[in-house]
This record gives C-alpha cells, sequence and structure tokens, in this order.
C-alpha cells in the first residue's frame, strides 16, 4: 500500500498524513469513508450470534434494573423479547472472526500494522440506545453500518477522570461536549484513546468499531518478565564480589541499586528475546479456543495442494513475522518459529494471502522447509483446509 496514496477511507488523507497528524492525537470525521456502505449483517444475526457460547457480547440498558445496567451473553433468545422498545445496546465482540465479510473490512486499514488491529465490534441499538459517556484506552474507528447515530465527542481524559458510582459501565461523572456529529451508513469517526465520546441512536443503528490492541505499561511489564524469568536459571542472583567494607551494616547503599540496575538492564535490553516475547503476546489469539489443529503428515499435505486443496487462514488465528539479524520469527497465533532469511517470501505470503493453493505457492511446495512450516502451521490451527 502507497503511503502517499489520497484513500477514500481516510477522507482523501493520505495514510502517512493521517499518521502524522490524527493517529494517537485527534478525532477525525470521514463522510462516506464507506460510500453506499451495506451492512453485511442485520440486527437478527447478530442477536443470533450473541446467543452462542464461543462469542462475547453484553447487552447495556439505560433505565434496566438499575442504571446502565449491563448483562454479559451468552444470552437466551427470550431476553430480547423482553426488552423495552427504547434505550439498550446489544455489543458483540469479534464480529470479524465469525462472518467473513465483516473481518474482509480490515482488509481496508492495511496502511497499520495487523497486529495493531483487536476485533471489530458491532453494536446494534434501538432508538435513543447508547453506552453512555465513557472513554476508551485504544484507538477506535466508529463506522456507522446502518441507520443513524449521533456522536457527542469532550473531553481528554485518564486515570483520574471522575466516574459514575455505582455503574457497570465506567460511565463519566462529568461530560465536557466539545463537537457532535450525526453519522449515516458508510461514515466514519476515528477517536484517539482517552477521548471521552458518547454515541446516542437516533434509530435502529448498527455501529462497527475496529478496536486495536495496546499493552498497558504495567502488562507489559508483568508479562515480559514472567517471559524472561523462564530463561533465567535459579543460579543467577544478585551478586557483589566488588563490594566494600560499610560503614553502617544496615544502610542499603546506592552501590546495591547500581548492582540491581545492571542485572536488570542486561536482561531487560535483550532484544532478541523482548521481540520473540512482543510478537507472541500481540498474537496471542482472543478465542485460543477456536485455534485448534489437526494432525497431518507433510505427504499428505502436499498430495492435498496438489490436487486442488485450498489452505484458509483460521479467522481466530494471528500472524506476523519479524527479522532477527539473518533469520526469521514467524509468529503465529501466540507462538514463535525461528527460520532461515530463505522463507522471507513464504513467510509474507503466509500472513498476507486469504488463500493458499498450488499457484501462488508454487515452487515453495518442492521446498522442504517451505512444506515442514505449512504442515506444522495446518497442526498448530492456524492454517486450515477451505470446506471441511
Ligand atoms: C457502541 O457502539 O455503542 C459503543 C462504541 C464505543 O463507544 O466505543
Ligand atoms: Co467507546
Amino acid at each position: 500500500m502507497n503511503p502517499d496514496t489520497p484513500l477514500q477511507l481516510l477522507g482523501g488523507l493520505t495514510a502517512r498524513e493521517f499518521l502524522r497528524d490524527y493517529w494517537q492525537k485527534k478525532p477525525l470525521l470521514i463522510r462516506q469513508a464507506f460510500p453506499d456502505f451495506e451492512s453485511p449483517i442485520d440486527a437478527d444475526e447478530l442477536a443470533g450470534l450473541s446467543l452462542e457460547e464461543e462469542v462475547e457480547s453484553r447487552l447495556v440498558i439505560e433505565h434496566g434494573e438499575r442504571p446502565w445496567e449491563m448483562r454479559r451473553g451468552p444470552f437466551a433468545e427470550d431476553e430480547f423479547c423482553k426488552l423495552p422498545e427504547r434505550e439498550w445496546t446489544l455489543l458483540v465482540q469479534a464480529v470479524d472472526q465469525f462472518v467473513p465479510e465483516v473481518g474482509e473490512l480490515l482488509e481496508h486499514f492495511r496502511f497499520l500494522p495487523s497486529w495493531r488491529i483487536d476485533d471489530v465490534m458491532i453494536s446494534f441499538a434501538a432508538p435513543g440506545g447508547s453506552v453512555g459517556p465513557h472513554f476508551d484506552n485504544y484507538d477506535v474507528f466508529l463506522l456507522q453500518g446502518h441507520g443513524k447515530r449521533n456522536w457527542k465527542i469532550g473531553q481528554m481524559c485518564d486515570a483520574g477522570t471522575p466516574l459514575l458510582e455505582h455503574s457497570d459501565l465506567r460511565i463519566l461523572a462529568d461530560f465536557q461536549q466539545t463537537d457532535e456529529w450525526t453519522l449515516e451508513p458508510g461514515d466514519m469517526l476515528y477517536l484517539p484513546p482517552r477521548l471521552a465520546h458518547c454515541g446516542v441512536a437516533v434509530d435502529d443503528c448498527m455501529t462497527y468499531s475496529v478496536g486495536f490492541r495496546a499493552p498497558s505499561a504495567a502488562e507489559v511489564l508483568t508479562h515480559f518478565t514472567d517471559f524472561l524469568s523462564q530463561f533465567l536459571p535459579d543460579e543467577e542472583r544478585y551478586s557483589d564480589a566488588d563490594a566494600q567494607p560499610v560503614s553502617d551494616p544496615h544502610q542499603i547503599q546506592h552501590d546495591a541499586l547500581d548492582r540491581l540496575k545492571r542485572l536488570l538492564a542486561e536482561h531487560m535490553n535483550d532484544e532478541r528475546l523482548l521481540l520473540t516475547w512482543f510478537g507472541q503476546f500481540m498474537t496471542e489469539p482472543r478465542y485460543p479456543e477456536l485455534v485448534a489443529g489437526e494432525e497431518l503428515e507433510e505427504q499428505d499435505l502436499l498430495a492435498s495442494l496438489e490436487q486442488g486443496a485450498i489452505l484458509i487462514r483460521n479467522p481466530s488465528a494471528r500472524l506476523a513475522w519479524s527479522e532477527v539479524d539473518d533469520d526469521l520469527l514467524l509468529f503465529a497465533s501466540g507462538q514463535s518459529r525461528l527460520l532461515p532469511g530463505e522463507l522471507r517470501e513464504l513467510l509474507k505470503l503466509i500472513c498476507a494471502a486469504d488463500a493458499l493453493h498450488i499457484e501462488n505457492l508454487g515452487p515453495w511446495l518442492n521446498d522442504e522447509q517451505g512444506q515442514l512450516l505449512l504442515c506444522e502451521l495446518v497442526k498448530q490451527g492456524s492454517l486450515g483446509f477451505a470446506n471441511e
């Protein structure tokens, strides 16, 4: 994707301009980002998904058993019949993994790293429905899928921003509106993290939220140090072979801190381990149980592909790759594999192609390491046979 091509999706801005001026900084309203958009899923299908055990869903009822009542799915069909006429919202997470046409929308966001994208959440709201004024810690693109929604935006928030007490949701106690727009199907609003916002359905309305992954600093530190500790022997300890006589034996001298800082830095600065952890962390699937592999022999995989079988990426799998010296790292659904540099084009193909078959795999089918890699990805569940 050329970063200097103006994109309709970004209201005529290029990816470079959008990243420079708006991404993580300020909101952008884009009229007809998706011209003549027609939602590939309707309200009944969305409600149908929320009945499923493996799908994460919520209902927010503004005047429920308590103000801003939130219920978690899966729901029973008759729960929908008992809802009021107005002022409720159904939110379904990761619809891209269950409805291929919704997953295809993400192709338009390829100017951003795919491992930063989390999911496409879809909400259906009855007239007046809203999840209240709030802020999210992530960037979001809010695409209007059906009906109209009025969006108000407000102040930048942080951890100290006051929230309403006794609410199941994180609703702002004080929303300071700065702007407002009504979005119609195909219109899209980009919001940076922590910007207060509130969307109210004008009529029956569906909103698609393309959300992003950004680990918190606390997550980075706890998860990375957990990962690192697997590689550290118990024998490696705080050591002070350079110690000087002490003037007060009860005092912790700053030279002890310097030794600790050296110990921390030695491991924290291990770039290869940091990259391995990060790739694994960012490709962890939202629903690991949906990335289930199958037993397969390499020669059977080869024979099937030669007879026209098609491999597709499991919609629940997440893939990314990186370079380490002359080698490559492939991250697949929370796991990593070190691979020789010669496999670069195959890795790029596996990460990018919707389908893998004899035509695009071509000579890779005669490459021993290539065959092995494809077979391992099927066994791990990141790739699977189409129409099985
Ligand atoms: C919604 O779709 O109702 C809520 C989306 C959001 O505000 O993050
Ligand atoms: Co939000």
